[in-house]
């Protein structure tokens, strides 16, 4: 059997390079991608130039994929950021845009980028990085919850949709990740000085709970686990916390689910 070809966006750090270096390891063909292609011989995969917030780039990347290997198996949407701890007011319409933009139409322009090679192969697996994030609201993270919440809905509509092209779209969740997504958090651009106070005491407490969470491993095996399925299911969450967490969103009665979030915020 060939090896299937792999296209991983932002894959220089966190869980998109430890997937790239676990499937590679696996024997697949892996293409990651970064913004910054410079230092490209460091990686063990192919890591190809890409920024997912502009069209021609996205159709760059795949035609270079497509002219390599003639076929894109897997695409994993990975590629994202957050916005550290702040009130939803505390951004600009223009930052609210700028994280829907990678989050969410990042994953929708790679998508459609992909989807016409995957239908002429009749086959083909869409992996989007969501979060436990995109099931439960984050006060103080409303709009990376939200741009999250956006990608729920995009692919488990289009799972449904794609099945007829041969084509399966799925979703991970993980819970926090120990990666560089809190060292490159954007700070909120309109901030307003009744939140100071909070703002500053869930940002450590965000830092402090993301070094202690899940090394990005976690959500590679889970991805991997994926791939190899025989059948696909809509979403998966990634490690223990992102599975109570989805547990008691399902279960918890929503007075007790609403007490927990504010208690164990401590927003109260
Ligand atoms: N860490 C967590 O706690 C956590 C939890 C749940 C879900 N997630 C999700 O997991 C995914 C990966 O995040 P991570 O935690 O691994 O963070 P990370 O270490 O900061 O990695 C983010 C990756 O995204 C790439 N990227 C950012 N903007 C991009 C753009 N416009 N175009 C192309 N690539 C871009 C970066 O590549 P370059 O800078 O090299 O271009 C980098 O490789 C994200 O979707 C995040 O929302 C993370």
């Amino acid at each position: 059997m060939t090896a299937q070809v792999v296209l991983i966006t932002g894959a220089s750090s966190g869980i998109g390079l430890a997937t790239a270096e676990l499937l590679h390891a696996e024997g697949f063909i892996v293409y990651g991608t970064s913004r910054n292609a410079n230092n490209a011989s460091k990686y063990k995969f192919h890591l190809i130039e890409l920024d997912v917030n502009r069209e021609d780039s996205v159709t760059q990347a795949i035609k270079e994929v497509i002219a390599n290997e003639g076929r894109i198996d897997v695409l994993i949407n990975n590629a994202g950021f957050a916005i550290a701890p702040a009130g939803a007011e505390e951004s600009s319409i223009q930052q609210a845009q700028a994280i829907f933009d990678t989050n969410f139409f990042g994953v929708v322009r790679m998508t459609r980028a992909v989807i016409p090679f995957m239908r002429e192969q009749h086959s083909g697996l869409i992996i989007s990085i969501s979060s436990i994030l995109g099931l439960v609201p984050m006060p103080f993270g409303a709009l990376y919850s939200a741009s999250k919440h956006a990608l729920e809905g995009y692919s488990e509509s289009l799972d449904h949709e794609l099945r007829s092209q041969g084509i399966r779209v799925s979703l991970i969740e993980p819970a926090y990740t120990n990666t560089s997504l809190g060292i490159n958090l954007l700070k909120a651009d309109a901030q307003i000085s009744a939140y100071d106070h909070i703002r500053e005491k869930l940002h450590q407490q965000m830092l402090k709970a993301m070094s202690k969470s899940d090394d990005p491993s976690v959500v590679a095996k889970t991805i991997l686990t994926v791939i190899n399925s025989q059948h696909i299911l809509p979403r998966y969450t990634a490690g223990k916390t992102a599975k109570n967490l989805k547990n008691l969103r399902k279960f918890a009665p929503v007075k007790i689910f609403d007490k927990l979030i504010q208690h164990s915020l401590k927003v109260e």
